[in-house]
């Protein structure tokens, strides 16, 4: 863990259910001025799940299109020169910036992250950039966040989980809490990419704190 807040962010998404989830992950990265950069990647798999959940519609403008859905009116910050801090890159382009360890990344999140995607990053199998950036943050030893979504779980799944942990990711699944009674989903899926912020050393002010 960096000893200053995560400036430098991977974002991926994967094939499994839960794009609310990632929706309010980048909005909050996009709103957080600690957050300087944020390479976000999709796989052709996320994309096809982000149609179903989100109605969005091809890869033109994803970030844009994810940020400002039709369901969430709000506004998006941008850099002088209007340019979102989110930059996507390529799922196929193994050389893109992420995939060296050289590479000044803070910190990976995937979310949601499919049982496949799991597998590939738990067994090394570093074929696609998502799973090389993963790779390279366990090598180097950043903090890399799997929101595995999938339900039930096999055995393979749970020793993936396991294998992944065992090599220094966290495991954070996209379960949700409910006793801070979420007024609507998107409310819960705000909460629950707070606590994955938090998990990183980004504590949202707005965030539910428990209190005794
Ligand atoms: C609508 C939809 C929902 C899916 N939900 C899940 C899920 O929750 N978890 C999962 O592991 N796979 C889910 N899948 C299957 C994955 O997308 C599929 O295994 C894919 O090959 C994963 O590829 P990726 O890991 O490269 O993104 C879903 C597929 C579709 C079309």
């Amino acid at each position: 863990m960096p000893n200053h807040p995560p400036q430098n962010l991977t974002i991926a998404t994967t094939g499994a259910s839960g794009s609310i989830f990632l929706r309010q992950l980048l909005l909050a990265v996009e709103n957080d001025a600690r957050v300087q950069t944020v390479n976000f990647i999709a796989s052709d798999s996320g994309l096809r799940v982000l149609a179903e959940e989100l109605g969005i519609k091809g890869r033109a403008n994803l970030v844009r299109q994810i940020l400002v859905g039709e369901r969430t009116k709000t506004s998006v910050r941008t850099t002088p020169n209007n340019r979102s801090k989110i930059q996507e890159q390529s799922n196929a382009d193994i050389g893109a910036n992420v995939a060296s360890g050289s590479y000044p990344a803070d910190a990976m999140i995937v979310i949601p992250c499919s049982v496949g995607t799991l597998a590939r990053i738990a067994n090394g199998i570093a074929s696609h950039l998502i799973e090389r950036a993963a790779d390279v943050s366990l090598k180097e030893k950043r903090p890399l966040v799997l929101c595995v979504r999938e339900t039930p779980f096999n055995k393979i799944h749970i020793r993936n989980m396991y294998r992944a942990a065992d090599a220094g990711a966290t495991v954070f699944p996209l379960i949700p809490a409910f006793y801070y009674r979420p007024a609507s989903l998107d409310d819960m899926a705000r909460e629950f990419a707070y606590r994955v912020l938090a998990h990183l050393g980004l504590p949202q002010p707005n965030s539910f704190r428990w209190k005794d």
